[in-house]
């Protein structure tokens, strides 16, 4: 069965939460667990949207903190499908902080996750591919080979002289 390719912007998820005493660490900062929740969420959202199955989230990449969010500060997490692969997709996100009050926004931080559809048995099933537009899109969906390679690397479900995207870029 041939599955239609989808553009990524059509699997683009925009969530918005609010920060709460409860989200919070002995700092008054939101805590980074709350945050990777969240993040696991939107993106698992986008994922969803991408392939109209049920998936679950295979692995993430290094998530570093860039900025602190606030206590009552909004968060605002963006995510996308940057490229799908046989019936994996890795998703995109990107998360920025807002004071309501003052009226701007900082980055917080962005991450890779991949996420696997899953048919009514619990079986890894086949996604439409992606189609990158932007050249933001085009950039992400270029280099996801080589992340991809390299979480099949570390996670011990690829042997490293079979990384074919990896080689080809430390060779440049
Ligand atoms: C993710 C999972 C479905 C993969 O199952 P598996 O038997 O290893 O399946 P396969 O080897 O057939 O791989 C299926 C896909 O997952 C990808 N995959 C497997 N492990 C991965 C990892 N660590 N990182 C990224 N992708 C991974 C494979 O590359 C493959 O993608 P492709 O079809 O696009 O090439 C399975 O390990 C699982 O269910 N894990 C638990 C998921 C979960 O519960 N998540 C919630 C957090 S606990």
């Amino acid at each position: 069965m041939t599955l239609t390719p989808k553009r990524a912007q059509d699997s683009l998820v925009q969530m918005t939460e609010l920060v709460l005493p409860n989200d919070t660490n002995t700092f008054g900062n939101l805590m980074g667990g709350r945050l990777m929740y969240w993040m696991d969420i939107a993106a698992a959202l986008a994922s969803m949207k991408h392939c109209s199955a049920p998936v679950v989230t295979a692995s993430v990449d290094n998530i570093s903190f860039e900025n602190p969010i606030k206590l009552g500060n909004v968060v605002h997490i963006e995510s996308k499908v940057s490229r799908a692969f046989t019936t994996s997709m890795e998703v995109h996100i990107r998360v920025w902080g807002e004071d309501p009050v003052q009226q701007y926004r900082y980055k917080s931080n962005e991450a890779f996750m991949t996420f696997v559809a899953l048919d009514p048995n619990g079986n890894s099933r086949p996604v439409p591919k992606i189609i990158p537009d932007t050249e933001e899109e085009k950039k992400l969906y270029e280099s996801a080979m080589s992340r991809r390679q390299m979480r099949l690397i570390l996670s011990g479900k690829m042997k490293p002289e079979d990384a074919d995207a990896l080689k080809a870029f430390f060779s440049i």
